[in-house]
Order: C-alpha cells, then structure tokens, then sequence
C-alpha cells in the first residue's frame, strides 16, 4: 500500500536491494574485465555486444518492454496510465580505456534497479517511464564520437556522420556499426522528441562528497568542456648533428604549449581546469627530432563567460609559441559541448526527496561531462552524484561503496516516484 496522503512516507518506503545491485554490478564489469578492478569496453566491442544482451535480459525480466535504436541505444518501457512524454533514467554503457566499474556502471545498474523496484512495489506508472543505456559517451574509441548516443537522441549527428567518424585504429564508425547489425543510415530515427524529463545517477568522479563526508549530491549544473585535437608540425633531423638553433622541433612547442594551458588553468584557479592525457610524436624515434606532435588539450569551465576566456588564452598561446619557433600548427576541436544548469525543479525534488529518505545532501556543478547534458536539448535534466573513493575516476581505482551506491539509487527512485507515479 502507498500512502499518497504523506509523499515523504512514501519515497521513505522505497526499498532497494542491495544484493540485486551488487550482483548486477559485478556482473556488468564482468564484460571487459581489466585487471581485478577495471573495465574496458569500448563502444560496438565484442565485450561491449554482451553487457547490451545482459542488461537487455535484465530490461526484459523486469518487466520493461526493451528495444535498442539505430545506433544501439537500448530503451526498456514501462508504460503510464495517464500517457504523456516520459520520464527517463539512465546512463552510459562503455567505459575509458582502461576505466572503473561505476563510471556509466553505476547509472546503468541503479537506472534500472530503481525502475524495477518502483514497478514491483506500486504496480503502473502513471507517467510513461523509460529506461535508456547509452551505447557511447567517452570518446574512447572514436575520439570525435563522445557523446554518440545522447547526440543521436537529439538530433546532433550529421548526416555523414558515422562515415566521417574513424576509430584511434582507422575503423569507420558505419562500417563497425553495420558489422553488428546497426543501422548508420537510419540514425535519424534515433530522435526523440516526447521525454519529459532525463535524471542519471552517477559517481562524482571528484573528492567533494568525500571531503564533506556525505554520500549523495543534487546536480545543478554540468561544465562545458572542449577538446582540441592539435597538431604542431616542425622538421625532422639528426638528434645529434643538428644544432639547436637552426631547428623547427614541434616537441619542444608542444612542451610549451602544454606547461602553459595547463599554467593558465592552474593560475585562473577553481573550477577552471586544463587536461594533457594524450601526446604522440612522429615518428617518435630516440635520436630523431620528431616531425610532428599530436596532443588533445581538454579543457573546462562551468560558467559561459570564463570559458570563453580559458579557450581564447590557450589559443592566444598556441599561435604564439608555433609562430616564434617556426612551427605549423593546426587544431580541430573534437568535443565542444555547453555547460547546462540543470532544472530547478528537479533538482529541489531531488534534495527534498533525500531529506526524505534520511539523507543529508549537498547541491553541487559537475566536473565532468556526461549525457545528461546532451539530453538537455530535448528534455528538463538533473543529476544524483554518489561520493568517489578517493575522488578517482577514469582509473580501474575508482570505488564507490555498495552503501553509497544504493543511497544514491533510493534517491534516484523517489525522484522518479514523484515524477512518475
Ligand atoms: O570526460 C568526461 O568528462 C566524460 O566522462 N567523458
Ligand atoms: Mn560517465
Ligand atoms: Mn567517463
């Protein structure tokens, strides 16, 4: 029985099983195993092809009616006696290279556990509720594919885009999504126009939570990130007999330019941040000044106007640095999404229904970018964070406990109760 008079009595009551949670969590991580702890699966991977039949079984078993769209998004429905656009939870299924178990994990797993326990402890939603598995959010193996899923949502992928999209390898996106049965000429199908609402559930990926010991956090806001592809291309010569002075050495540029973004972040403080994690060199010899250096420059910032001022210091100095030390240089910017504030509403829901469940929160923006901010487009969105051991990610390291874990998915499920049912 519900009791609709008290809704906080009723968000209170939701229970989720812990050892459902733990056991779909390590069974999803189960598919590409990397080490003890981590995970790599990467999107359209063979790995990749069995965590989508797992969670589809799963989808399937709770009672969800499941379908996976054009470019493998996997969709499972419940649907609402009132009808109208739905409400929608979920998270992404492929991971770093190598990452950890809850990043898009967590989501995934607590996404549809919530579902399945709103559904078997207060029957049909009145609302149309869904539950949606991102096929690809990292970037990990199409560096130019970030946000592939969100994006097919919204409408966001050109019409040569799966032909123009290439894997770190030279794979071409349509080639890799017909050989498993996907359909890269219908991926405008993929739009949706009828959700009301999109909430994830993720892990922090920082120390915030853990520093002011708490368990789960609203989101309020998602940070706009960029990331520029660079290329700085010199003359190759002679380590040795090739004086300093005559040379056009695009490592020493790129050392330059890559100590001073990273600088200029640094100086500009908190929440500016500017990230070097990919360099290579051409032909990358010992004793050969390289022709060319490659590198990504990732940088963020939440706030529209400061962002603007990040990425025009860091361009300012990359021009500079390939002008004085005669050096091409190039750039092509391979992710660029907008911070989003989150919906106000949904947000407070999320705080209140926390209180609710004896929880204590705090509201906070998030570092890192995720789909949610895609589906800000066509949806109202929020977040729920979960605390980060340590506050690490993007590393077979990253931890969160089963406690916090299924904190965060209680909350997650009253938020879609009040939503929803
Ligand atoms: O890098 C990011 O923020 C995201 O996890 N891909
Ligand atoms: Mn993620
Ligand atoms: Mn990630």
């Amino acid at each position: 029985m519900t009791d609709n008079a008290n809704p906080n009595n009723t968000v209170a009551s939701i229970r989720i099983d812990p050892d459902l949670v733990d056991r779909w969590l390590r069974d999803l991580a189960s598919h590409g195993a990397y080490g003890e702890t981590g995970v790599w699966r990467t999107v359209y991977s063979p790995e990749w092809i069995a965590a989508a039949n797992r969670v589809m079984g799963w989808a399937q078993q709770a009672g969800l009616a499941v379908r996976q769209d054009a470019v493998g998004n996997i969709w499972g429905r419940l649907e609402g006696s009132e009808g109208g656009k739905a409400i929608v939870t979920g998270s992404h299924l492929d991971s770093q290279r190598p990452g950890g178990w809850f990043d898009g994990g967590l989501g995934v797993v607590g996404g549809l556990a919530a579902i399945r326990a709103l559904h078997e402890q207060f029957g049909a939603p009145r609302r149309p509720v869904e539950f949606l598995v991102f096929c690809e959010e990292e970037g990990s193996r199409f560096p130019t594919a970030g946000f592939w899923g969100s994006r097919a949502i919204t409408g966001d992928i050109p019409s040569d885009g799966a032909d123009t999209t290439i894997s770190y390898d030279g794979e071409i996106m349509s080639d890799v999504m017909r050989s498993i049965g996907l359909a890269p000429d219908a991926i405008d199908s993929a739009r949706r126009d009828d959700i009301e609402a999109f909430v994830e559930l993720h892990i922090e990926q920082g120390p915030i939570l853990e520093q002011a010991r708490l368990a789960v956090a609203a989101v309020d806001g998602i940070t706009g990130m960029r990331h520029y592809a660079v290329e700085l291309t010199g003359v190759a010569n002679h380590a040795g007999a090739f004086p300093m002075d005559l040379r056009r050495d695009p490592m020493a540029g790129a050392a330059e330019i890559i100590s001073g973004v990273i600088n200029t972040a640094h100086r500009m403080g908190r929440p500016a941040v500017t990230t070097v994690g990919r360099i290579s060199a051409d032909p990358n010899g010992a004793a050969i000044v390289p022709e060319r250096v490659s590198f990504v420059v990732d940088a963020r910032h939440p706030d529209p106007e400061a962002r603007q001022l990040l990425y025009r210091r860091h361009e300012a100095l990359m021009r500079e640095v390939a002008e004085r030390r005669g050096l091409e240089i190039s750039w092509t910017l391979t992710q660029d999404p907008a911070p989003v504030r989150c919906d106000p509403e949904i947000v407070a829901m999320i705080e209140d229904v926390a209180k609710a469940r004896g929880l204590e929160t705090l509201t906070m923006a998030s570092g890192a970018g995720h789909d949610t901010q895609r589906m800000a487009k066509v949806a109202r969105v929020a977040m729920i964070f979960i605390r980060s051991r340590d506050g690490r990610s993007h590393t077979p390291d990253e931890f969160s406990s089963l406690d916090d874990c299924v904190a965060g998915i209680g909350v997650l499920a009253g938020t879609l109760h009040r939503l929803a049912w």
